[in-house]
Formats: structure tokens, sequence, C-alpha cells
């Protein structure tokens, strides 16, 4: 057998541009799965998919199946899917509710917490069978933050906090919506499989550069305000922000407060269709805190590698192979805010599904990319724009640009490169 060779991420990133091999080759998917997303920390899940004991959700880490459950102590516990016998996947259903998970194989149970409850003909298992050992494996490191649930399948390594570090606040930014603050993740996933490498849809959704041209029908249906958006020609002051750690933004707020109204980013519903909502956000926030919380809206985020915090979305991918995929979207529910939330689940409808006006065009430039690197030449991918304006914010200190800059790219590049050097 030959020696695999490794390979050189260092020459294959560098601080202007990106090479096409990264997008379609196999072995560089191997090595992703090993050292972003299985020695790093991801998004699993939420806890308001699991809200009540007996709860259960699947999910996938990198290629590991692993289910997200709420167990009698009424803890989020984050288990491997696989049985403790010969491997089995112990739940096969999507989610649902439960009291126990019985191997369909030989029939091993276990509790929804994942503690063995018993096994058929248990005396052939020996006498030192210790069921209390053969237990479902919880993941090595499990932390939640307002609700989100973030997992790490390496027991060492970078700490969940320096892993998050100043973006926890984009979480924040997004909970701070709900009065209550807490979003509610209820709604169910639309789910889009598709021939791209994944890394296309966390570059895409915080480029600011593609919006009026791939999505050019939708920027003709929105209102005067919002298809100035994205040109700072036309006057655009949004900014694009590295938030370290591969964290990236685009930010309309400068844009929303030049309006001086609130609900801008939620198409300009006038206030007062929304009464209870504003009078509990006063309440909850006090008056100031409650209109700069209305006028910003909910952020515009990637958290890597794979959670978008997509504004009145959440979304986040699984991915499937080097040319492969699955994006996920639900709308983010505020927590005591029954008028949004109904103007959330029909934006969502004519912005996310398979026939709407966003989604889709996404999708499509996402497949479109990955048919057009199969050609071998241009190499390299140019991602210099911007490159000699960008700055770092007196005011945030992060570093930062205009609104169609590809300052976002190179971010997640940079975290990218930096994790895919790690030694194997
Ligand atoms: S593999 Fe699960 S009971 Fe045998
Ligand atoms: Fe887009």
């Amino acid at each position: 057998m030959g020696v695999q060779k490794s390979i050189a991420y260092e020459g294959l990133v560098r601080p202007d541009r990106v090479h096409g091999s990264l997008y379609t080759n196999p072995a560089v998917f191997s090595d992703e799965m090993d050292r972003i997303f299985h020695k790093g920390w991801s998004f699993v899940g939420h806890t308001s998919e699991v809200p009540d004991i007996g709860d259960f959700r699947r999910r996938q880490i990198g290629l590991q199946p692993v289910i997200i459950t709420r167990a009698p102590d009424n803890e989020v516990r984050v288990l491997f899917n696989r049985c403790t016998h010969r491997g089995n996947m112990i739940c096969a259903k999507e989610s649902g509710n439960t009291a126990t998970f019985v191997c369909p194989y030989h029939g091993w149970t276990f509790g929804v917490g994942g503690e063995m409850r018993g096994v058929p003909q248990q005396g052939g298992m020996g006498k030192d069978f210790d069921k209390s050992a053969m237990g479902l494996a919880n993941v090595p490191r499990l932390q939640i933050y307002r609700g989100f649930i973030f997992a790490c399948l390496a027991a060492e390594g970078p700490s969940f906090d320096s892993y998050l570090g100043k973006a926890r606040k984009l979480l924040d930014r997004a909970c701070d919506m709900s009065p209550d603050g807490e979003i509610d993740l209820s709604a169910g996933w639309l789910k889009h499989r598709f021939h791209a490498n994944w890394k296309m849809l966390p570059e895409n959704n915080t480029d600011g550069y593609h919006v009026n041209v791939a999505h050019a029908s939708l920027m003709r249906a929105v209102n005067a305000f919002s298809a100035q958006a994205f040109d700072e020609e036309k006057g655009d002051n949004s900014v694009t922000r590295d938030w370290g750690g591969g964290h990236t933004e685009l930010d309309f707020a400068a844009r929303y407060h030049q309006s001086g109204r609130p609900f801008q980013w939620f198409g300009g519903v006038p206030a007062a269709k929304m009464p209870d909502y504003v009078a509990r956000m006063e309440q909850t926030y006090g008056k100031d805190m409650a209109q700069k919380h209305m006028i910003e809206g909910p952020p515009h985020a990637i958290i890597f590698p794979n959670l978008f915090l997509a504004e009145l979305n959440i979304s986040f991918l699984i991915p499937v192979s080097a040319n492969e995929v699955i994006q996920y979207y639900t709308p983010m529910l505020l927590k005591g805010a029954p008028e949004v939330n109904a103007r959330a689940l029909r934006q969502t409808e004519g912005a996310m599904g398979p026939g709407s006006f966003l989604l889709p065009d996404d999708a499509c430039m996402a497949e479109r990319n990955q048919l057009g690197l199969a050609a071998q030449s241009p190499e390299w991918l140019d991602l210099r724009r911007g490159l000699e304006r960008e700055y770092t914010d007196p005011e945030t200190g992060l570093l930062s640009s205009a609104v169609s800059d590809e300052i976002t790219n190179r971010s997640f590049w940079k975290e990218y490169l930096q994790l895919m050097s790690q030694a194997a």
C-alpha cells in the first residue's frame, strides 16, 4: 500500500485567493471532517427542539450520527447514535418522544438519557456484564448557550469560550429580539440537499457582493429602501465584519439607523401593527434599548463552521461529501412575540422554501459554482475584494469593511487554514 501524502494547506489558502481543489478533492473533505467537525466545536441543535422529557432528535456532527435527547433528569444530552453491542444505529426516526431506544438488531434497550436498561437473555453475557458501563456514549463535550447546543467530539482542545469568543454577542443579539430573551426553533425544518461543497454555504451566507446580482428578481420585488441595499455607491453603509474564529457578519444596523424607523429588517412593517410586541420589548429592555433592538433587528452572521443566524431564520448545514451538502432552515420564532412569529412564518415560506424568492437562488449558485470548479483552469478563486480598504473598527476592535467586500470569505479561510494545518 502506498503512503498517503498529506496535503499542504498553506499552499492552497492565500490571503487573497484559495485553490479550487479545496472544494472538490475528497481527501480534503476527509481532512475537514476530522480536523474541523470531529476535533472542533460545531452547532448541533437547540434546546427548544427537545422541550419535554423523552423528546429526541437525530442529528449529525460531521459524518457521525448523534441523538439530542431530553433525559429523565430534564438535562439535554447529545448521545452517539450507535448501539454499544455491535454498533447498529440505535435511532432511525428523525424526532419524537420515547422512554427507550430499542436496538432493532438484537434488542438491547437504552433509556432516553442513554442509560442501559437491559439485554435479551442476559445470562449469556457472562457474570461480569455490567449494565451501568454499557450505556450509549455521550459526546465528549457539550455546551449550551442561550439554548444553542454546541458539541465537540474531542475531549481535549480549545475551550468552548475560546471557540465562540466575541461572537457570543451575535447569539445574544438574536435572543434579545424576544421579549422573553429566548428563541424557539419548533416550527419544523426545511431541508435542501444539493450538489455543492459545504463551504459554499458559509461563504455565501455572509457575502454581500452577490445579492443584487444573484437575487435580482427579489431585489426588483422589494420596497425602495431594500432595493438600495448592498451597493455602497447608492449609499449603503452596512458593514462586513470578521468576529475572529471564522465567525463573520453582514451588519445592516447603520443603514437601518439611517432610516430612523424600526422593522426595516422586517419589510418595514409599521410598529402600530405589532403593539403587544413593542410594549413587551419596552417592558423587558427599557424604551431605548428596545428601540435599538427593533431598529437593528436580528443578526446576519455565520458561527463557524455550520450555523447561520439568518436574521429571522436559523440555518445549519450537514456536509455529505466533497460535492454534496444538506442545508436546514427554520424560522427563528421569538418567545413571547406571537405577532412577530405569525409574520415570520410567512416570510420563511416566501424566502426559504423550494419555490421561494431567496434560497433557491443561492442553492443554484452553489451548484453552478461546483460545476464551474470541475474545470481545471484557472486554478484559484479570487477573494481580494476589499483587501485594500478593510480597517479595524475603533469601536468594536473588529476587522471591518464595506458591505460588498470579501472580508467575510477571507476570515472564514483564515480560521480554516489554522485548523487544517494542525497535525493529523
Ligand atoms: S447491535 Fe444493537 S443489540 Fe446488537
Ligand atoms: Fe444569497
